[in-house]
């Protein structure tokens, strides 16, 4: 038997930078509610939504993607042609093949391995966490990961479960080498059982020629399961990074709803001195994208700041989920 070589990496991992794109385009609930049967009092009581944004016409997927990752290298102090991997999470890249992120990397003058990645709204935790092993492992120096949706485009505009939810945007980081680990272990898992409850399928037929892959959602199921499961993957997530509730200074929960927020931070019995992500109120639920954008509203808010200790918890279509605790990096100016 011949003897493998494999690579050893660097001892510790970390998020270097963090970028954000948010279309220009800010949508009310009153806009919205030109066409959905509802109002911006129920929404804003039911899901915390003030406003989100929705891409420009002729903005795509990668464009906001791109400065994103932009901003994200230029906070890191890395170059593009030092990235090793870049991984995109997303339910909206409109082919199937190739992936998104290949044409990502050549726009950012990059031939690293590119791979995109599909796990709904978990998918930034599912890619920071796969990035943190690359590092690790030795597979690339530097990674680059992009959590980015066009969710404007796959939705039925009149649908009450879904239509005043989902919005658009893009956040990146740059994952690589550091004294000390900024990304602990990984909490994660799936139940395919619930795979009905949020989905996004073929439907190319002549019944549906305006929105062939409309999101669909049974949103009370997701209200009944992530506020309890979640907690539980957040427990383990802090214990397996050596830690307890006390040590956290902020709580980035995937902006949902801020019901759902709320009602995890209770169960978890989370410190009152924790700050709270609560930037589904003005982005709405933008998916893969939803944590990078919250931690850079905080960020800019004043209400966290780089090297502050976060826990991250994401969930979402598969169900799938996944959460770690992470040292805030530096954030580009948006
Ligand atoms: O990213 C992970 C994916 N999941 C999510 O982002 C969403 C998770 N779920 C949710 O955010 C919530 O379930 C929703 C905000 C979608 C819905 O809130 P809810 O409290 O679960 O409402 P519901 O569907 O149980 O409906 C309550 C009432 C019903 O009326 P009655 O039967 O009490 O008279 C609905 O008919 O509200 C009515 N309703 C609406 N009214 C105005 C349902 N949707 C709407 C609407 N506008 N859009």
């Amino acid at each position: 038997m011949a003897k493998i070589n494999q690579r050893a990496g660097a001892p510790a991992s970390a998020m270097l930078g963090l970028g954000v794109y948010r279309p220009e385009r800010v949508v009310t609930n009153d806009e919205i509610c030109e066409v959905l049967d509802s109002s911006d009092e129920w929404i804003q009581t039911r899901s915390g939504i003030r406003t989100r944004r929705y891409a420009g016409e002729g903005e795509s997927l990668l464009d906001m993607a791109q400065i994103a990752c932009e901003r994200a290298l230029k906070a890191s102090g890395v170059a593009a042609g030092d990235i090793g991997t870049v991984i995109l999470a997303t339910s909206t890249h409109v082919q199937h093949t190739p992936a998104a992120a290949p044409m990502l990397a050549d726009r950012l003058g990059s031939r690293a391995a590119a791979f995109d990645v599909s796990a709904g709204c978990a998918g930034f935790c599912h890619s920071l966490s796969v990035a943190s092993d690359l590092v690790r492992g030795g597979n690339a120096r530097y990674v680059l990961v992009v959590g980015v949706e066009r969710l404007s485009t796959f939705m039925d505009p009149t649908d009450r479960g879904t239509a005043f939810i989902f919005a658009d945007g893009a956040g990146a980081v740059v994952v690589g080498p550091s004294d000390e680990a900024g990304i602990g272990p990984v909490a994660w898992g799936s139940d395919g059982s619930q795979s009905h409850v949020i989905t996004q399928s073929m439907r190319c037929d002549e019944l549906t020629p305006d929105h062939p892959l409309v999101v669909q959602m049974e949103g009370t199921a997701v209200f009944r399961w992530a506020p309890f499961a979640m907690a539980d993957v957040a427990r383990e997530a802090v214990t397996e990074a050596g830690l307890s509730l006390d040590d956290l200074d902020v709580f980035v929960p995937h902006q949902a709803n801020l019901r759902i927020s709320e009602t995890l931070a209770r169960n978890l019995k989370l410190p009152e001195t924790v700050a709270i992500a609560r930037d589904v109120q003005d982005s709405g639920n933008t998916s893969a994208a939803s944590v990078p954008l919250a931690i850079e509203a905080m960020v800019r808010k004043g209400d966290a700041k780089a090297g502050d200790t976060a826990l991250l918890i994401a969930f979402g279509a598969g169900l799938s989920f996944a959460g770690q605790v992470v040292t805030l990096p530096p954030v580009a100016d948006s």
